[in-house]
């Protein structure tokens, strides 16, 4: 088993990017081998300051290793330390089809009415995802819900190239998605997605976020007026509701089912303390690392430096088969 997956490197981790993906980074480490990675060459396919840009690799690997993200263990780095990525990513291109990229929804919302406008990184955005899994062979992704037509691309980019040259080069990787946090919504609006991009703040809970700032921004939670039921059934359309008792039982290990059997006719005046209690405790510890990590800028880039070394080791002979299936002569 061989487990990689890529956060892209913003200034704030938030709770949806924690519950969907890192809380289960960290678990599988016990599982297989674990390649872990700031997408800094995805980040820059929107317009990002240069020196914000250095800065939050730094933020977001301080970030991973706070959530539990072993160093000795796991191989942690950034994109374009390893410059296998983007080699891979320009020799998928070559195979990724215009239909398939047409098709990725994420595009389609991130350039928005602008598309004539949007960088072509943001287009084969997904070229250079697929490129990040299969160069180091990997069998499981952990994500959210939003990347897995990422990774169905990915799939399909191995298989055509696999059987357009004849060659057993790629194995298809398998997204996990979990199953009670896979989308994490919106503080605001449960239909919403939690996001980074959001404007509003209240939107969403940073791992930077203070203990009063998470109490208060689940307090001010937008919900409804109905006490809760007694399973996640009956929450089909309450989605403001069904989002908090999903971070609720992503935090405690539990189904939804499980935590709305304790809650069952309670209203949110109980329900949102123990859900803030509950975060508070569980990310305090999590954000108090987090601080001191960000104090030693030189330690994490060691860190970084040292997980591409690592990195390039093993990502060396699926890019050498890649250019040999294509009969691209190399070296001297
Ligand atoms: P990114 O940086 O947007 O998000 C990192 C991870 O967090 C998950 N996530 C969420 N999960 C549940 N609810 C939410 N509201 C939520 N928001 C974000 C994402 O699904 C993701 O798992 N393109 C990727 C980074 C990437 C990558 C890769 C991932 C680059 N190459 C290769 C896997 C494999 C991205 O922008 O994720």
């Amino acid at each position: 088993m061989r487990v990689v997956s890529g956060i892209q490197p913003t200034g704030n981790l938030h709770l949806g990017n924690y519950l969907g993906a890192i809380m289960r980074w960290a678990k599988m480490q016990d599982e297989g081998e674990c390649l872990f990675f700031l997408a800094d060459l995805h980040a820059i396919t929107v317009h990002n300051d240069p020196a914000e840009l250095t800065a939050n690799v730094r933020g977001m690997a301080a970030a991973l290793i706070a959530c539990g993200i072993d160093t000795e263990r796991s191989i942690l780095f950034n994109q374009a330390r390893v410059s296998a990525h983007a080699e891979l990513a320009w020799l998928l291109n070559g195979t990724a089809r215009i239909g398939w990229l047409n098709r990725m929804t994420q595009f389609k919302e991130k350039s928005g009415k602008n598309r004539e406008g949007a960088s072509v990184g943001l287009y084969v955005y997904p070229v250079l995802m697929a490129a990040d899994v299969l160069l180091y062979q990997a069998t499981h992704v952990p994500v959210g819900e939003d990347q897995k037509q990422h990774l169905e691309l990915a799939r399909d980019l191995a298989a055509k190239f696999n059987t357009d040259f004849g060659v057993d080069l790629f194995t298809l990787p398998e997204p996990l998605i979990g199953e009670t946090a896979a989308r994490i919504m919106s503080l605001r609006d449960g239909t919403a997605k939690m996001s980074k991009s959001d404007p509003s703040d209240m939107s969403r809970i940073n791992l930077s976020d203070d203990s009063e700032t998470i109490a208060q921004k689940i307090r001010k939670a937008k919900t409804d007026a109905e006490p809760l039921p007694a399973t996640m059934a009956e929450l089909a359309d309450r989605p403001e509701a069904r989002n908090l008792v999903g971070i609720f039982a992503a935090f405690a290990g539990r189904t939804a089912d499980e935590v709305l059997a304790d809650y069952a006719g309670s209203g949110f005046g109980a329900f949102k303390p123990a859900l803030a209690e509950l975060t508070v405790e569980t990310l305090r510890p999590i954000r108090e690392r987090y601080l001191e990590l960000l104090a030693h800028p030189s330690e994490i880039d060691a860190i970084l430096a040292r997980g591409a070394e690592r990195a390039a080791v093993l990502a060396r002979p699926t890019l050498e088969g890649a250019y040999a299936a294509l009969g691209l002569p190399r070296g001297g």
